[in-house]
């Protein structure tokens, strides 16, 4: 089984061949950010136009990174949402035609669930149940996974996502777009002790959380800073430290409630490195088992669409039905 899969929710252009047999059999992302700092954030128009130009020739390098051909794939794998509308429509209408000229079914493909699955696509990948924290630039979820599609969301963001958060934040220190990974190497230098960020929704109980305010408390010391350059580096890295302590203290509280021993990081806010170490080490102090995926495969990309796709066979539809969904939970997946 054979599957290509293509991404393009937002503003990365992904490409992949996954295949049963041999695994991930080559892959490429085409990042768009070049194209949108300058004006600090995604222009949807922008995404979709660039996607089109992209795609074909991603799907051409990457067919011919993995040796295979039309006719040695078995179906096509679309995102279908959540994400910005156009640019979804032009991943899925891409795939959508590619598959009708090639006579194959078309699997539309649920973006978070795709990032969900991607630590499977590694050596030694782990077992279900596992408790999956998903972190990216649109969401920010804590979901029990029983299987494929067995999903129990168990917290989530009341506002902000936790890399909108980040983006924000960087913004507010004057750091160029896209502000997370930024922030981060900004905060490398930084003063952890300088400054008390609240940890929001970790004094009471439950697992949803809330970044909005966070950003607010930035912004005061930002305006009360009276030498604010100097002071970049230790904001960036006390609110680093406040939103990764937020993520470790709901991630224990959701592993102690389930029981469940095994934890899955995964969404572009993952390739974070502060929160890998925090959450490696909840995972010694806990006996948990904590996977990652590898870094590309942390932030969007095709891989994991062409995984999921595969493990969504039973969804394959007429290239006809193709439709792109802006909103979707992951609450509306059937199990496999
Ligand atoms: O999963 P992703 O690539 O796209 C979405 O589906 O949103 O996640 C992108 C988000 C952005 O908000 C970006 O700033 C954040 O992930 N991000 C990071 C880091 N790398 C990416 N945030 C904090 N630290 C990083 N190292
Ligand atoms: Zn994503």
């Amino acid at each position: 089984m054979i599957v290509l899969g293509i991404e393009s929710s937002c503003d990365e252009t992904g490409v992949a061949i996954y295949d049963a047999a041999l695994g991930l059999r080559a892959h490429a992302v085409h990042s768009q950010v070049d194209l949108h700092a300058r004006y600090g954030g995604v222009v949807p128009e922008l995404a979709s136009r660039d996607h089109i130009q992209r795609v074909v020739p991603l799907v051409r390098e990457v067919m011919a990174n993995a040796r295979v051909e039309s006719t040695d794939l078995n179906a096509v794998a679309y995102t279908r949402g959540p994400g910005l509308v156009g640019a979804l429509l032009v991943g899925g209408g891409f795939a959508s035609s590619l598959a009708y000229a090639w006579s194959l079914p078309a699997i539309p493909v649920h973006h978070m669930e795709g990032h969900l699955l991607a630590p499977m696509l590694e050596q030694d990948p782990p077992t279900f149940p596992f408790l999956a924290l998903l972190v990216s630039g649109g969401h920010t979820l804590l979901v029990a996974v029983a299987g494929v599609g067995r999903y129990k969301i168990l917290g989530q963001s009341l506002d902000d996502a936790v890399g909108e958060a980040f983006d924000k934040t960087a913004k507010l220190l004057g750091l160029p777009y896209p502000g997370g990974p930024q922030l981060a190497k900004l905060a490398v230098d930084g003063d952890p002790t300088r400054y008390r960020f609240p940890r929001p929704m970790t004094d009471r109980p439950g697992l949803d959380f809330s970044f909005s305010g966070l950003k607010t408390f930035v912004l005061n010391t930002v305006h009360a800073e009276s030498h604010l350059e100097a002071a970049k580096a230790d904001i960036a890295r006390c609110f680093e430290e406040a939103v990764v302590d937020t993520l470790t203290i709901k991630c224990r509280r959701a592993l102690e409630e389930t029981g469940l021993k095994t934890l899955i990081v995964s969404g572009g806010v993952g390739a974070n490195q502060r929160l890998r170490e925090r959450l490696v080490g909840l995972g010694q102090k806990t006996g948990v088992r904590v996977c990652y995926p590898r870094m590309e495969l942390c932030t969007d990309n095709g891989a994991m669409i062409a995984y999921a796709g595969y493990c969504r066979m039973a969804n394959a539809q007429l290239p006809s039905a193709f439709s792109a969904k802006a909103r979707w939970s992951l609450n509306e997946l059937e199990p496999v």
